[in-house]
């Protein structure tokens, strides 16, 4: 399909909410994330039909030039919030609180609501146990919350570097804990980043909220990808990701072909997937 000539049959012609995407997991409809921070490719987004925008502190790494999501500011996450913001209407989105602004309830509270303030419709916070507290406190005063369990980026010093999470049995037992304790303390959203395709399948079947998988296999309740992997903008491409610029040919279409592909169960292939 030509850039500009996106069909209006491809956009968004209500407001997705969390109602939605839990409607849609019970039906086993998959939908469509993408990790995006400014307004034209939001825009974009609305008009292929993507369901999800995350503006994800990757903004640190993937435009700031950064080499990790560490030094990210909230006053970035707010200055990019507001720009998805402003180029989309019907897409549910969620902004990521940044590191250490969220060590405490009280502190996730006060930065959460500038994020919601800002624009966004949930927040997004890296971690497990540690959190359930918070994600009751944020949920039972209106702001729904997005969990992120397995590679959590801001903890890449305590890893020691970006690795794959959960591939012992007692990590993967973990991981599958805490999601069951996110789950019950009111998480709306849990993205699974980087964990074996079992694991991601046995949480998906055991949570009541719609997991995101990157990186963890084909059996999660949807995808996401960040734009400049979609694009082939990254240098080292992580072994998930795909360029589906290239054989789309612009922009448009390879946002339409990721989408089509996550919801016919295509993407993620074999190729994409870890053990
Ligand atoms: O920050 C981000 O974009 C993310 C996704 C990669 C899940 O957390």
């Amino acid at each position: 399909m030509p850039y500009g000539q996106i069909s209006a049959a491809t956009a968004l012609d209500k407001n997705i909410t969390v109602t939605t995407l839990r409607k849609m997991k019970q039906t086993g409809e998959k939908f469509v994330t993408v990790a995006l921070y400014d307004a034209p490719m939001a825009a974009m987004a609305q008009q292929t039909g993507v369901e999800v925008l995350l503006v994800g502190d990757s903004l640190g790494m993937t435009v700031l030039g950064y080499k990790t999501t560490i030094p990210v500011t909230m006053e970035q996450m707010i200055y990019h919030v507001e720009a998805v913001a402003r180029g989309n209407d019907k897409s549910l989105i969620m902004g990521d609180l940044p590191f250490m602004t969220y060590a405490t309830p009280q502190q996730a509270l006060d930065n959460a609501a500038r994020i919601m303030r800002a624009g966004a419709n949930m927040v997004k916070l890296e971690g497990g146990e540690w959190l359930a507290e918070t994600v009751q406190m944020l949920t039972q005063r209106g702001i729904p919350v997005c969990a992120h369990l397995g590679l959590t980026p801001q903890s890449v010093n305590i890893f020691g570097g970006f690795r794959a999470q959960g591939k012992t049995a007692a990590e993967a037992e973990k991981i599958f804990y805490d999601a069951q304790l996110l789950d019950e303390a009111g998480a709306d959203l849990l993205v699974l980043e980087c964990v074996p395709v079992a694991l991601a399948k046995r949480i998906t079947e055991n949570v009541s909220m719609p997991t995101i998988g990157i990186g963890a296999g084909r059996d999660t309740d949807a995808q996401v990808l960040v734009i400049n992997d979609i694009l082939g903008l990254t240098p080292q491409p992580p072994k998930f990701s795909k360029n589906f610029l290239k054989e789309a040919g612009d922009i448009p279409s390879a946002l339409l072909k990721y989408a089509d592909d996550v919801k016919k169960g295509v993407f993620p292939s074999d190729e994409h997937t870890f053990g």
